[in-house]
């Protein structure tokens, strides 16, 4: 049995305390045994937030877990096999290697860190430890996205000759930290490095980038950014992500993939394929979010021991290598950036 304790239970930290729940109701060798959140009232399930809707119908009985406002005493306190990760992004580099040196697996939302070298550092304590480490880059285990990355892995429809990716919705609301830049890294870093990183994951780093970013919010850094990446194979890819979009906007996220034999709609809901030489169809998809399948997966790959391919450490640091060139590039009105 893995036992399991979550730090951060805010937003994500519910979603995340759901799906671990959920697999231990299908008999997963899981028990969530500890939470851990500086707001003590957040440890009764108070508090909430975030642009996607993930309730689950099923009540938490937060009397059964052991509750602590100190990551150091849950850690000392407890003997656990996973902890999970849902603090601020600023907190991701620090709590990540302090509870890999305590001996257990990590499971730490996205944005990796705030930069590299601080994704380097979180990659050289999971080595030194001999423990797993995965960065919640969720679109990775999202049925949608899956989709597409099989098809540009198979080449069922031939080499993609384009594609964008898209995603917006209204300005965060929770947890005052993710408005400030030094902390959270605007939408280009906090919301966009989906998409970078499903960029990075199909079709490995670009060349270069050119981004344009808007700052709205005061502090915050590129609330809107448009960016170009560029391929040797000259396929054409951009993706758009604007958090200002309030009102009734909601939220949205998408893409449109033109391979040489076909193309791929997905609307946020259902994606429609459509083949050059015949009739378009809806593709069947599992029916669960990302975070499900993300943690099941991580579930699995620490009991049977062995790594996560889909989502290598070293392959979601690319990703904020990626994001930190698209930032120097929006510093400099779109100049093309080398991405190291
Ligand atoms: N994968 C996704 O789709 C997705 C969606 C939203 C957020 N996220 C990521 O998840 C992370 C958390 O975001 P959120 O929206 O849940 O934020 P949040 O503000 O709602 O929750 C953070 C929680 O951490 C707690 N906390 C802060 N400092 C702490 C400390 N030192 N020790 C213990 N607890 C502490 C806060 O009290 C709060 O409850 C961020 O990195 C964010 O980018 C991912």
């Amino acid at each position: 049995m893995l036992n399991i304790g979550l730090i951060g239970l805010g937003f994500m930290g519910k979603t995340h305390l759901e799906n671990y729940l959920r697999l231990e109701r299908e008999g997963a060798p899981v028990r969530v045994v500890a939470l851990c959140d500086v707001d003590a009232a957040k440890l009764n399930g108070e508090g909430g937030g975030g642009n996607i809707e993930t309730s689950s119908e099923h009540a938490i009985d937060y009397g059964r877990f052991s509750k602590y406002t100190s990551v150091e005493e849950m850690l000392n306190n407890e003997k656990l096999d996973i902890v999970d990760i849902t603090l601020p992004t600023f907190l991701h580099r620090d709590v990540t290697i302090q509870c890999l040196n305590s001996g257990v697996h990590v499971l730490c939302e996205k944005p990796m860190a705030m930069n590299a070298a601080e994704c380097d550092d979180m990659v050289a304590a999971a080595e030194a430890n001999g423990k797993q480490l995965l960065i919640g880059q969720c679109l990775r285990f999202w049925p949608a996205y899956v989709y597409l990355q099989e098809l540009v892995e198979s080449g069922r429809f031939g080499s993609a000759t384009s594609a964008h990716f898209y995603r917006g919705g209204g300005t965060p609301s929770w947890g005052p930290w993710v408005l400030v830049k030094e902390k959270g890294g605007g939408a280009l870093l906090d919301m966009h490095v989906h998409d970078t990183d499903t960029v990075n994951w199909l079709f490995g780093k670009p060349e270069a980038v050119s981004s344009i970013g808007r700052n709205v919010i005061p502090g915050s850094g590129y609330d809107i950014v448009s960016t170009q990446y560029r391929y040797a194979d000259g396929k054409v890819v951009s993706s758009h992500v604007d958090w200002t979009l309030n009102g009734d906007f909601g939220f949205e996220m998408g893409y449109k993939i033109n391979f040489e034999r076909g193309n791929l709609q997905f609307d946020g809901s259902r994606v429609k394929v459509n083949p050059n030489d015949g009739a378009g169809f809806f593709a069947e998809l599992a029916e669960d979010q990302g975070y499900y399948y993300q943690i099941k997966a991580f579930v699995e790959a620490v009991a049977g021991d062995r790594p996560i391919e889909a989502a290598t450490p070293a392959s979601t640091k690319a990703s904020i290598e990626i994001v930190t060139a698209e930032r120097e590039s929006a510093d400099q009105r779109g100049a093309w950036v080398l991405v190291p």
